[in-house]
This record gives C-alpha cells, structure tokens and sequence, in this order.
C-alpha cells in the first residue's frame, strides 16, 4: 500500500493523514475483492523495517492500527471478511496485540474473502521462523515441509502481486510466495488506488500466460481459478 506519505505531502498535510486515507483505500479496495470474487487478499501494512521511521510517524501508525482494528471489525464481520494477521506479535503493544486476538478472533468463521494483513512482517523474517520451527521439531528442510510452517500456510500463492506508488521493487514482502506470483506495478499512490485501479489490474493479470516453467502448448487451454492478491 505504497504512496500514503507522497499523497499527504502533495497536499502540505503530515504523513499520518495519508495513512489515513490508506485505510480509506483498503476499506474500498475489500469491498471491490468481495464484489469481484477475489478469493484472498494480502496486504502490507507495516514492514519489518518501518519501524525505522521517525518515532512520531511509527506511533502514529500503531495508533491508527489499534483504532482502525475496532472499528473496521463490524463493517469486515458484515461483508463475511476473514481477517488474519501476519506478522512478529512479540514486541507489538498490549492494545494493538489484544485488537489482533478480538479481529482474528471475532471475523474467524466468516468465509467470502480472506483478509491478510502483514504487520511488523518481512519475507527474510518468515522464511527464517519457518526453517526455526521444523529445525526445532528435528524435521528435514524441504519445501513441502517449508510450505506447512509459513506465515500464510493457510492460502495458496498470491496469483497477482500489485505495487501501488510507481514503486517498482519486493521491499521484503512475500519472497517465499511470490515465486511463481505475475506482477503489476501501479502508478497511482495507495489513497488514490480505486475501484478502476484494481479492475485494471485484474485485467492485465488475465492476459498474462502462466507457465510455471513450462512451454505455452504445454499450459494452453488451462482454466482460470480465483484469483488471489
Ligand atoms: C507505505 O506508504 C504505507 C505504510 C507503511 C502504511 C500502510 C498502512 C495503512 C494503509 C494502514 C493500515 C491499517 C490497517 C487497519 C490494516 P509510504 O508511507 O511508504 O508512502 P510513501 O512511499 O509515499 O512515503
């Protein structure tokens, strides 16, 4: 959810109003999933190295985060959102940890989209809690077994990874997931991404030929499944 600081600077406003608006753009941006059978969405909220921010825009954040987790949860409970949350719990405070358990815990049953929400994640922190736990249990290092521990072992790949903001690198997301994953690269920055964004990202994913290392007369013909983000 790239371009929350650029679109509130544009605006002479400070950083947290972008975030702001980014909660906006992600509220809309469910919504739309529901309504266009996209089965699962993964968003990036707050990386492993944000926490190297001014101190002012990290607390900010939490606060934002810890806010939006109550009252979101209801509107999310609705739409029949399951939420998850990806990411080090430890070291995260009390309020923001306990409206984790009360989200995860209150949206659990529901079944139309998967909402997942990295926070405090990284790629290189998840493949390493992964190798850690099958090394704990004195299991082999293979990838089905690597598969079963990661943080998102409860969906499938991401189909189709969108970066918003004109950005155009991974910056420590999904490395393990995305391996197979067609990328778009949006010039629009988060608040701005809409209901057409997201159509026309969709729309540039289904004309993309997935072959997962085979040839094309090999992979030809193949129905398309739902889509994943
Ligand atoms: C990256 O844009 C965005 C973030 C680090 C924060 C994103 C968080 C939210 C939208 C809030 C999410 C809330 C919930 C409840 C999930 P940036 O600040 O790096 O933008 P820039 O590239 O323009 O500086």
């Amino acid at each position: 959810m790239d371009g929350n600081g650029r679109w509130a600077s544009k605006r002479f406003l400070p950083r947290i109003a972008g975030h702001k608006k980014g909660v906006d753009a992600l509220r809309r941006c469910v919504k739309t999933c529901g309504q266009r059978g996209v089965g699962v969405l993964t968003v990036f909220a707050f990386s492993s190295e944000n926490w190297n921010r001014p101190a002012d825009e990290v607390s900010g954040l939490m606060d934002l985060f810890a806010m939006a987790l109550v009252r979101e949860v209801p509107q999310l409970q609705a739409d029949g959102v399951q939420l998850h949350f990806v990411g080090e719990r430890s070291g995260l405070s009390q309020k923001v940890a306990h409206g984790i358990e009360q989200a995860e815990l209150a949206t659990a049953s529901n079944s139309r989209l998967i909402l997942n929400i990295c926070f405090n994640y990284g790629g290189r922190w998840d493949i390493i809690q992964a190798a850690s736990k099958l090394a704990a249990q004195g299991r082999s290092i293979t990838e089905r077994a690597m598969n079963e521990v990661m943080a998102l072992a409860h969906v499938a790949d991401p189909d189709l990874v969108i970066r918003t903001g004109a950005e155009q690198r991974i910056s420590n997301f999904l490395l393990w997931q995305t391996a197979y994953s067609e990328f778009h690269f949006s010039d629009k920055l988060w608040p701005e991404f809409d209901e057409e964004a997201l159509d026309f990202a969709i729309a540039d994913f289904s004309r993309r030929e997935r072959r997962f290392g085979k040839t094309s007369d090999q992979v030809g013909g193949q129905p398309d499944n739902a889509i994943r983000i």
